[in-house]
């Protein structure tokens, strides 16, 4: 029996993939999932590895990730698809010991290779690395309907945008009181995009490329999970709102601060002034 498909982390994978899918989330092959495999995984696991296939640059430098296993959904593979033929839909793959390249050991048997964004979530990982001392395993980059329509509309900047969906409901808060990071239309799979939204994620577990959809990071499945789907629930209130002439009885700014008292959170205020 294989130790990899056996494995937790590999199936808590695979049934997010399909989780998002059946949310509409991910459509065909949009959006990608990374996870950074701990070590005693990697070692219960590792005896299905092979290490014949050649290494590719990544594009961008994370030495912070050096030797590091990652878990990572394969270009153009569609989410439907990935439960029933994980083997053909993601991969695992090994970072060589300078964090600039990587090779497969595991996964996209009839070839392919991972997400065109892997430079956005390995340098995503290498910030929330070093920032979370090693908690924060999780990148998730999802196409979810309401907060990509709701960036053709709301001014594309952080204060903006985070106030707008903090007010829908004051529980946004709580699950994301650092906000979220926003960043104007760019050129997706560049190493451009990848540096600027790890530099977002400096500030932020929570990044909406307008006009595209949603990167989230934390520890694990359930919190990346929790974080894009109360985004998304907000994001579809306000699409209602809007839809329905846009005015507001009244601004919850204040309920917002209230609730980030009650449970002692450490709110990013300033997205929070007009
Ligand atoms: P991949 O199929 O290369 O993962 O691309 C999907 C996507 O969402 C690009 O932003
Ligand atoms: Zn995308």
């Amino acid at each position: 029996m294989s130790k990899v498909t056996s494995a937790t982390f590999f199936n808590e994978f695979i049934d997010m993939c399909d989780l998002c899918c059946s949310l509409g989330w991910n459509e065909r092959n949009g959006g990608n999932i990374s996870y950074r495999i701990s070590e005693s995984d990697v070692e219960s696991v590792k005896c299905d590895f092979t290490y014949d296939r050649p290494w590719t640059e990544i594009g961008v430098t994370v030495e912070n990730l050096a030797n590091e296993f990652f878990m990572v959904t394969g270009s153009g593979k569609f989410f439907r698809f990935t439960k029933a033929d994980p083997e053909n839909s993601t991969a695992i793959v090994e970072i060589d010991e300078l964090g600039k390249n990587y090779r497969i050991v595991w996964g996209l048997k009839s070839g392919g290779r991972p997400t065109s964004e892997f430079p956005t979530h390995l340098l995503n990982h290498s910030v929330k690395k070093d920032l979370t001392n090693g908690a924060y395993r999780l990148v998730m980059h999802v196409h979810p309907v309401n907060t990509i329509a709701l960036s053709f509309v709301l001014p594309q900047n952080d204060r903006d945008f985070t106030r707008e969906i903090w007010e829908m409901m004051p529980e946004c808060a709580v699950v994301f009181p650092r906000g979220i990071g926003v960043l104007p239309l760019m050129l997706a799979g560049s190493i451009d995009i990848a540096e600027a939204t790890a530099e977002k994620f400096k500030s932020y577990d929570v990044v909406v490329w307008s006009l595209h959809g949603i990167f989230a990071t934390g520890e694990d499945f359930k919190t990346v999970f929790g974080i894009i789907e109360t985004v998304e629930k907000a994001a579809d209130i306000l699409v209602k709102v809007i839809s329905m002439g846009g005015k507001k009885i009244r601004p919850a700014s204040r309920q917002i601060i209230d609730i980030c008292e009650l449970y002692n959170l450490d709110i990013n205020k300033s997205l929070l002034e007009r």
